[in-house]
């Protein structure tokens, strides 16, 4: 008898050994990018393949008609025209062109450097950091739904992805690559030429890769990134135990025509997609950032940015343009403290009428922090590729540079 149960427990801690060994083994081993070589021909999820081979967007805001640039957006309205229409295998592809610092000119900085899956696609900097440790002007706007939007960055200085792209991948203080090397970098990359054949099959095998097909390819991509799937949209959809008390109580203040945030931040995107003169404080030391002015050569609109979306935006801190508020509390806050109580005294800008005094107690501010965080839905995070086709490393930046 005894010796029975000896044996037993003998192969039991053997097989709890071994068992071990093999999970440290097998999670040693790393994906090598041969692994990878065949570009995914699913969409993404929040996609539909058509008999075209083209992903679809599917979602339940489609339901609704009413587009929401038409005043404030009730729960139930529609989005505006987003990108759709790319293949699989080009949403891959950019996948891996987005990962990948060999877009950089000395290879050390990719998309994701500064847009992070794991930091709501932005860098958790109050500005980011460029190329040589250059501390840029700015913050890194999340790229959640950023396939809706048609204007890009802060100033709105680029109507599309494409356009947005190729600024910062020339940017003397950014990637500072050039269209030349760039070109000359991924045609010597066997993997690449092998890959942009599959994503392109239209054309001969032989033809060089092409600067189009690199930017259409990263815009393909960055159109899958879909967050609307929230609490909050459940709750919009119809669902209601899907926000509490304290965050229904939020959105409404939210929707208030006391803080008016959604006739800017209007729902579903969040973003109304004007540009609003709010008057936010520059970081210490910084003069004006004299934001939309410069593009649309419009002296009514110095200093307004972008309206930014508000989705995942509690993974996004700190907020601004300039990055000066370290948490929401502290952002949304900014709101009651008077209009323009933070503009230089030697500005004249022009504030939006919606920024007024709404006097919203520590409590309704509160519970503005708690809606917000009812934004966060990350469910359809792309994978990071574990190996890429240039061979470099995925170097996402961990550390932070003040
Ligand atoms: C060095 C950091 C850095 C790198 C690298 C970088 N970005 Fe950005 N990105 C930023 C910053 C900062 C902004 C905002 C700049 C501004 O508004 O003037 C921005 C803005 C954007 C926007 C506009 C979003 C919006 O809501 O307006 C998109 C899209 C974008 N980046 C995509 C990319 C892609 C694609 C790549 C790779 C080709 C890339 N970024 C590389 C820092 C970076
Ligand atoms: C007149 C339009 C307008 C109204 C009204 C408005 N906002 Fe904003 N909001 C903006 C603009 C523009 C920015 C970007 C300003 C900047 O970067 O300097 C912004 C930025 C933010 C940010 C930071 C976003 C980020 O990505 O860093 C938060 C959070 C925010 N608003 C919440 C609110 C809340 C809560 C309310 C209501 C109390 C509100 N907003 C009302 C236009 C508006």
């Amino acid at each position: 008898m005894k010796s029975k149960s000896t044996i037993l427990i003998l192969s039991i801690v053997g097989l709890l050994i071994s068992g071990l060994l093999l999970f440290f083994f097998a999670s040693k081993k790393s994906e090598t990018y041969t692994d990878l070589a065949v570009l995914n021909c699913h969409c993404p999820p929040g996609f539909k393949l058509n008999e075209d081979n083209k992903c679809i967007a599917k979602n339940l805001y489609q339901q609704y008609d009413s587009p929401n640039n038409l005043g404030v957006g009730g729960l139930q309205t529609g989005l505006p025209e987003g990108r759709d229409g790319f293949t699989p295998q080009e949403i891959d592809l950019g996948r891996y062109l987005f990962f990948d610092p060999i877009l950089s000119i000395d290879g050390s900085m990719s998309c994701a450097t500064c847009h992070e899956p794991n930091k709501g696609f932005s860098d958790g900097l109050p500005t980011s950091i460029g190329k040589d440790n250059l501390k840029l002007d700015r913050a890194a706007p999340t790229l959640w739904n950023v396939g809706y939007l048609n204007r890009l960055f802060w100033d709105g200085r680029a109507n599309s992805l494409e356009e947005q792209m190729a600024i910062t991948l020339f940017s003397e203080v950014e990637m500072a690559n050039t269209p030349e090397n760039l070109l000359h970098t991924l045609n010597n990359i066997d993997n690449y030429r092998k890959l942009f054949a599959e994503a392109y099959p239209e054309r001969g095998k032989k033809e060089d890769i092409e600067l189009p097909e690199i930017y259409k390819a990263l815009a393909a991509f960055q159109t899958s990134l879909v967050s609307l799937n929230s609490k909050y949209d459940q709750y919009a959809h119809g669902y209601h135990e899907a926000l509490n008390e304290k965050e229904i109580e939020g959105l409404n203040v939210f929707r208030s025509f006391v803080a008016r945030c959604a006739e800017c931040h209007t729902p579903p995107l969040f973003t109304n997609q004007q540009f609003a003169v709010i008057g936010t404080p520059e970081p210490d030391g910084l003069p004006l950032d004299p934001g939309a002015e410069i593009p649309f050569d419009d002296k009514s609109m110095r200093g307004a940015f972008k309206v930014p979306t508000l989705r995942n935006i509690d993974l996004t801190a700190p907020y601004m343009h300039s990055g000066k508020f370290e948490t929401l509390r502290e952002a949304v806050e900014f709101y009651t403290k008077g209009r323009g109580h933070a503009v230089p005294k030697d500005e004249k800008l022009y504030i939006h009428w919606h920024i007024w005094e709404p006097e919203l107690s520590d409590y309704e501010l509160d519970r503005l922090v708690d809606f917000l965080k009812t934004l966060n839905d990350e469910s359809f995070t792309p994978k990071i590729p574990e190996a890429l086709p240039s061979g470099l490393n995925v170097t996402i930046q961990q550390t932070l540079i003040p």
